[in-house]
């Protein structure tokens, strides 16, 4: 049996997230698996926090604390509102953890050793009155080709030219506004991504018509304009230590240049989606202490990751379009490097007998906006995480953003439309199936499962409406196709509710009591599978209604037939609370007041 390994792009360590980093990655993943455990997979659903660069000091610093304190608080913030939101990670690790770090290490050594790292030396901008090199979009200055007086050491804002800092007239520091700044030399590692065109370009193609159009595309474009070597490491404090003394030779006879490169830590997105991984590690290690046992055997979490026990895994990536090009190049070039060697005569043959895994199914997203401009951290503009838990739960979230996931293109947030969605898909069509059911059979069957009368032409033709329709989101799910999947689960609802109209259980009681309890018999199966088939979009709304029906949870997903004969006769149901209150309009004044509607015009 396959078993499933996925992970969600990491969110960076600085601030809450936004509905739209929730959209693109997290929620999406998470969503699929809950599908995957409810199939009965074995499934392992890895995140973390990407805690390491340049803005992760600078927001420590803004806040007055190191960045190792700043970034523990901001990872158990950032727990809480995953689990909160319902995201059941497996395990929500940290990219600074030590198992991240020596992983990372071991990775730059071995490619080191393989022959796909060079050392170079860079010009850098050196801050004396920061004491710390400035990356380039930390130098800021005068454009020289518009004059615009902000324009950042790596692109102009105002004329889109992109530039290099040296470029800059009157170059200044944005961390503190010093112009005492000047260029050094400075030695890096530049990873030889030029030499993985042809091995990425056969990934790609592999891929195409699988994959979606919009990461293929992405992929094929990056190549197309032909890749360039990476620096993979920085001058900076807060990172992996580039601990280059242990390393071997290179495939040239050349030792790295140890005391070059001391002191510099890895660029972030090097060692990020090592985290990955590093994660995995973790979650084994908190496994073994779950247990009352020491630290793991390294089979624990290889298994996931290496050949040839991983053979059976299926590792499926979320991630926003942004991220697309560092799934689909730089961390494929770290794993193929540490996986083989390129020899004199351009084979790639085997060097590593225990093989790491590499994606098999990358899921890309496109925006999710608001109000069709972007959602922003630092205006805070658009609808967070924290902000969204203190007005609604999250069920009302995870629905609408899951039904309106921008997949084929991008999708905008709006309260009015949220408003609409949610009263029309949650409140009118299933939280009223459910309350009218149920209420119905506490009524007047006293609150149980009723016995006898036969299925009649309307129960057939209903259970075989719900196959159709089952198999249907079955295969979307699969598929990964979630907008798709929503729509296909409300049609579930609506089948529901429009079976419980014409089989009319309120006017059958009156003269015909058996035909009454099969319409209830029938709704109350109903609601059981919706539970079932519920949960992965509405994981706290799926568990309230299985528990409204004596159900366990979770459930497993109906395979086969018989989805409408779960419920054996007698079983009692009680109604839950309302399932969703309606939002007002009133509210929606208020929210909008509160975080912005459509941009003024001209604004
Ligand atoms: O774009 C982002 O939010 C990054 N923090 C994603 C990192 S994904 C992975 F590689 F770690
Ligand atoms: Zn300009």
């Amino acid at each position: 049996m396959t078993r499933i390994l996925i992970t969600s792009a990491l969110p960076y360590i600085n601030g809450i997230k936004h509905l739209g980093t929730l959209a693109g990655s997290m929620l999406p993943a998470d969503v699929f698996a809950r599908f995957q455990r409810s199939l009965g997979r074995d499934t392992l659903y890895i995140c973390a926090t990407d805690e390491h660069g340049t803005p992760t000091e600078l927001a420590a610093a803004a806040a007055g604390q190191d960045p190792a304190t700043f970034c523990a608080e901001q990872h158990a913030i950032q727990a809480d509102l995953a689990r909160r939101f319902g995201l059941s990670f497996d395990h929500f690790g940290r990219s600074s953890s030590s198992r991240n770090h020596r992983i990372t290490q071991m990775f730059a050594q071995t490619l080191w050793e393989n022959g796909f790292l060079e050392e170079r030396v860079t010009q850098q901008v050196y801050s004396n009155a920061d004491q710390r090199f400035l990356p380039d979009r930390y130098v800021i200055g005068t454009c020289p080709h518009c004059g615009y007086d902000a324009a950042r050491g790596d692109q102009c804002e105002n004329c889109t030219r992109v530039l290099d800092p040296a470029d800059l007239i009157k170059p200044r520091s944005a961390v503190s506004g010093s112009s005492d700044i000047e260029i050094r030399d400075s030695k890096h590692l530049f990873l030889r991504q030029s030499l993985f065109s042809d091995r990425l370009r056969a990934m790609i193609g592999a891929k195409q018509g699988d994959w979606p159009l919009l990461v293929t595309s992405i992929a094929l474009k990056w190549l197309d304009e032909g890749l360039q070597d990476r620096g993979i490491t920085r001058d900076l404090e807060w990172g992996v230590r580039v601990n280059a003394a242990d390393w071997g030779p290179n495939p040239d006879g050349l030792r790295p240049d140890a005391e070059g490169l001391a002191g510099k830590v890895f660029y972030v997105w090097f060692d990020a989606p090592i985290e990955y991984i590093g994660a995995t590690w973790e979650w084994a290690d908190a496994q073994a202490a779950a247990a009352g046992k020491g630290p793991p055997a390294a089979s624990e979490w290889e298994k996931w990751w290496r050949a040839p026990e991983a053979d059976d895994v299926t590792y499926v990536q979320f991630m926003g379009k942004d991220n697309v090009p560092f799934h689909t190049v730089g961390f494929p070039c770290t794993l193929i490097g540490v996986n083989e060697r390129l020899d004199a005569a351009g084979q790639w043959t085997s060097a590593n007998p225990k093989p790491w895994k590499r994606v098999d199914r990358l899921k890309g997203f496109n925006w999710l906006d608001y109000y069709g401009g972007k959602f922003s951290t630092s205006q805070q503009r658009g609808v967070f995480m924290d902000h969204a838990l203190e007005l609604l739960p999250a069920d009302y979230w995870r629905w609408w953003v899951i039904a309106n996931a921008p997949e084929t293109s991008d999708a905008t947030f709006t309260w009015e439309q949220f408003r609409a969605q949610v009263n029309a898909d949650l409140a009118d069509v299933l939280g009223n199936f459910v309350n009218r059911i149920i209420k119905f059979a506490e009524g007047r069957f006293e609150g149980a499962v009723p016995a006898g009368g036969e299925p009649g032409p309307l129960e057939i033709q209903l259970a075989k409406d719900v196959q159709a329709k089952i198999i249907e989101l079955t295969e979307l799910m699969e598929a990964m196709e979630f907008r798709k999947s929503a729509q296909a689960l409300r049609q579930l609802w609506v089948l529901g509710n429009g079976y419980l109209t014409e089989a009319a259980p309120w006017t059958a009681i009156k003269t015909d009591p058996d035909r009454a309890a099969v319409a209830v018999r029938t709704g109350l199966n109903l609601v059981a599978l919706f539970a079932k088939v519920s949960e992965p979009f509405m994981p706290a709304t799926a568990q309230t209604i299985a528990a409204a029906v004596g159900e366990a949870f979770p459930g497993r997903w109906p395979q086969g037939q018989g989805a409408l004969e779960i419920l054996p006769p007698g079983r009692k149901v009680a109604a839950p609370e309302v399932l969703f209150r309606k939002i007002e309009e009133t509210q929606v004044v208020e929210w909008v007041a509160r975080f912005g509607g459509a941009e003024p015009a001209g604004s």
